[in-house]
C-alpha cells in the first residue's frame, strides 16, 4: 500500500545542516493503522509529509500501491494526492468558511457540480456525526468537532489512505478517545489505511496494529504493536513503553512530600507480565525460594491490542544475592524486570 525505501532528507538552515531523515524504510499494508512515535524533532512530520510528497526526499523511493510517485510531475501528483487525505494537530480549517464550505473545499477544487457537492458533504458530515453543524463556523465548534470537520474534509475525495499528524495532541483525553474511535470506525467500515503520528503510547495502544519508533531521523524499531510493547529492543522504545505504565502514585508511595525516602531498604523494580504469565504465582515463589521480602508499591493492567499487560512496581528487600536471584528467576519466566534507581532521582 505505502512503501518507503531508503528515504533521506537534509534541511540546510542558517544554523547548519539538519538530517531529518536517514535511510528510512517503512511498509504500510492495506488496512493497517500504523503508528509512528518519537520525541520532538525525531523526523515524524518530515516522514509523513514524504508520503504525499509535500516534502520531497533527497533520495529514496515512495511507492503507493506499487506506483513510484517520486518521479511524477505536478499534474499526476495532484491526482495521486486525491487518494491520500491528511489531518493535523491544529485542524487547519478555513476560519471564515462554514463547516459545509470547509468540507466542500476539495470537491469544489475538483470541479464537482453543486448537486454532487451537496450530497457528498451531507454524507461526510453524517459519517463524522456533525450533521447539525452544517452552517456553523469553526470558531463556534469545540476542538473535537473541528477535528471531525477536518476528517470529513480529508475524506471528501474518498481517499484510501489517511495521514494523521498529531491529530489528537491538542485534545483532552475524552475527546481524544472519541476521535480515535472515529478513526477506528473509518478504518473498519471504509477499509481506510491510516498512518498516524503521535507522541502518546496510549494512542498507539488503543488503535495501532503496527508501530515504528523514530529517533534522530532513523527508525530504530518497528513491527507488531503487542510485540513492540512486550519485547522492546531499544532503550528509546523501552522508555516509550514504560511511559504507559508510569504513575505519580509510585513516587508518592516512595517519598514523603519533602522528598525524603519513606523506605530505607530494598531495591525498586518495575515488572511487566504478559498474557498467561500474569496469573502464575511468581511473586509468592520469589519470596519463598529466594528468601526476599516483596512489597507491592503500585500495579495496573493495560490492554494492548485487546491483550493484557500487567505492570507491578515492587520493592524487594533481602540479601543482594537473593534479590539478584529473584530477578533472574522473573526474567527466566519471561517477565520484564527493570531496576529503578531511587537514589539517583530517576523520573518515575
Ligand atoms: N522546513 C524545514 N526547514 C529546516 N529544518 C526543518 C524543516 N522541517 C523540519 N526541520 C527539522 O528537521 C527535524 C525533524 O523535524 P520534524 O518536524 O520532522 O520532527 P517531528 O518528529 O515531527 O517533531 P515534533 O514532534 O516536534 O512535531 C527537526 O530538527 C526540524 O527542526
Ligand atoms: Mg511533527
Amino acid at each position: 500500500m505505502i512503501e518507503l525505501v531508503g528515504l533521506n532528507k537534509t534541511f540546510h538552515t542558517a544554523a547548519g545542516e539538519v538530517a531529518a531523515l536517514k535511510d528510512v524504510s517503512l511498509k504500510v499494508d492495506k488496512g493497517d493503522i500504523y503508528g509512528v512515535v518519537g520525541f520532538s524533532g525525531a523526523g515524524k512530520s518530515t516522514l509523513i509529509r514524504c508520503v504525499n510528497l509535500l516534502e520531497k526526499p533527497d533520495s529514496g523511493s515512495v511507492k503507493i500501491d506499487g506506483r513510484e510517485i517520486t518521479a511524477y510531475g505536478e499534474k499526476q501528483l495532484a491526482k495521486e494526492r486525491e487518494g491520500i487525505g491528511m489531518i493535523f494537530q491544529h485542524f487547519n480549517l478555513l476560519r471564515n468558511k462554514t463547516v459545509f464550505e470547509n468540507v466542500a473545499f476539495p470537491l469544489r477544487y475538483a470541479r464537482k457540480n453543486r448537486k454532487e457537492i451537496e450530497k457528498r458533504v451531507g454524507e461526510l458530515l453524517e459519517l463524522v456525526d456533525l450533521s447539525d453543524k452544517t452552517s456553523a463556523y469553526p470558531s463556534q465548534l469545540s476542538g473535537g468537532q473541528k477535528q471531525r470537520v477536518a476528517i470529513a474534509r480529508a475524506l471528501a475525495m474518498d481517499p484510501k489512505i489517511l495521514l494523521s499528524d498529531e491529530a489528537t495532541s491538542a485534545l483532552d483525553p475524552q475527546t481524544t478517545e472519541s476521535i480515535l474511535q472515529l478513526l477506528k470506525k473509518l478504518n473498519e467500515q471504509l477499509g481506510l489505511t491510516i498512518l498516524l503520528i503521535t507522541h502518546e503510547m496510549d494512542v498507539v495502544r488503543r488503535v495501532c496494529n503496527k508501530v515504528a519508533v523514530m529517533e534522530k531521523g532513523s527508525i530504530v524499531e518497528s513491527g507488531d504493536t503487542f510485540r513492540l510493547f512486550t519485547q522492546p529492543q531499544s532503550d528509546i522504545t523501552r522508555r516509550f513503553v514504560d511511559s504507559l505504565f508510569r504513575s505519580e502514585a509510585v513516587g508518592e508511595v516512595l517519598y514523603e512530600p519533602d522528598g525524603a525516602p519513606r523506605f530505607q531498604q530494598g531495591r525498586l523494580f518495575h515488572l511487566l507480565f504478559v498474557g498467561d504469565r500474569a496469573t502464575d504465582p511468581h511473586i509468592a515463589r520469589a519470596i519463598r525460594d529466594y528468601r526476599t521480602d516483596i512489597s507491592i508499591i503500585f500495579g495496573n493492567i493495560e490492554m494492548v491490542q485487546g491483550k493484557p499487560i500487567g505492570s507491578l512496581y515492587v520493592l524487594i528487600d533481602g540479601q543482594e544475592a537473593d534479590i539478584d536471584g529473584a530477578i533472574e528467576y522473573f526474567r527466566r519466566e519471561g517477565i520484564r524486570a527493570t531496576e529503578i534507581d531511587t537514589r539517583g532521582g530517576d523520573d518515575l
